[in-house]
């Protein structure tokens, strides 16, 4: 394992980062839910793999073998968590390098069109700017590549729900890692150009709280793979309405 872009040795990070670090390795409930939409989505991914987000690692265990993983995690906390999840997976060191990022959250510093896949969840929400993220995907995504996700986002516009992640936004972006609960990410993955795209809605519900989320793949054209063929499913309780939201 490879640590890139951080200061040696590796910060403790802030009390803020260090608290979300430590949420983001207990999400055992979380994960439980997810596990089989992560078997689906990223247990047939090959090649070179770049993960947004890899907090403190809750994917790794899902990819193949053979993979060769660089995980993008600004947050020299969360960093602790992912070493000691990669070393417990007990697959060559070597595949699996953890790198810090531009420093601004931008730009990915992979070259163009290098990337077999790239796998983002549950950080679309944090970053920056979505838009700008999307388009740094696509442009390291080899044609034909794909972007696998799960997100969580926004409720429909107008219900209650919505305007509870709109009151309780503030709170989330200072306490869970710029954590925006409101984003539309759907449409953000669905205008970003890919030629193929498939997205599902669907909820999960903690106690008397319902969290709405997306789940899916993106591929990014190639010679062979022209936008003429894009195929959009929209499954899952929300699908009516998804373009209106
Ligand atoms: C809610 S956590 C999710 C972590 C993990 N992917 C998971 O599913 O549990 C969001 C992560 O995105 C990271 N993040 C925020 N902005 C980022 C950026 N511009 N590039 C890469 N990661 C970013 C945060 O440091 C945090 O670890």
């Amino acid at each position: 394992m490879t640590i890139v872009n951080f200061p040696v040795p590796l910060p403790r990070g802030t009390a803020r980062q260090r608290a979300a670090a430590r949420a983001n390795a207990n999400a055992g409930l979380y994960e439980m839910f997810l596990a089989p939409r992560k078997r689906a989505l990223f247990g047939e991914l090959h090649g070179n793999v770049l993960e947004i987000g890899a907090g403190a690692g809750p994917n790794l265990a899902y990819f193949p073998f053979d993979v060769r993983w660089r995980g993008i995690e600004p947050n020299p906390a969360a960093v602790r968590y992912l070493q000691q999840a990669i070393s417990m997976l007990g697959r060559p060191p070597e595949n699996y390098i953890i790198d810090a990022g531009d420093p601004e959250g931008r730009r990915l510093t992979a070259p163009d069109a290098s990337q077999d896949a790239v796998v983002c969840t549950l950080a679309l929400c944090s970053v920056a700017d979505p838009d700008a993220m999307l388009r740094e995907i696509v442009r390291v995504l080899k044609p034909g590549g794909k972007f696998a996700f799960i997100e969580h986002v926004a409720a429909t516009r107008g219900s209650g729900l919505r305007a509870f992640q709109e009151l309780i936004k503030p709170l989330s972006i200072l306490f869970e890692d710029g954590c925006h609960p409101n984003r539309e990410t759907w449409k953000t993955i669905y205008d970003a150009g890919f030629v193929r795209v498939e997205i599902e809605h669907f909820e999960l519900h903690e106690g008397i709280l319902t969290v709405p989320f997306i789940s899916g793949w993106a591929q990014k054209g190639s010679p062979t793979l022209q936008r003429s063929h894009r195929t959009t499913v929209i499954a899952g309780s929300m699908r009516q309405n998804w373009r209106s939201r």
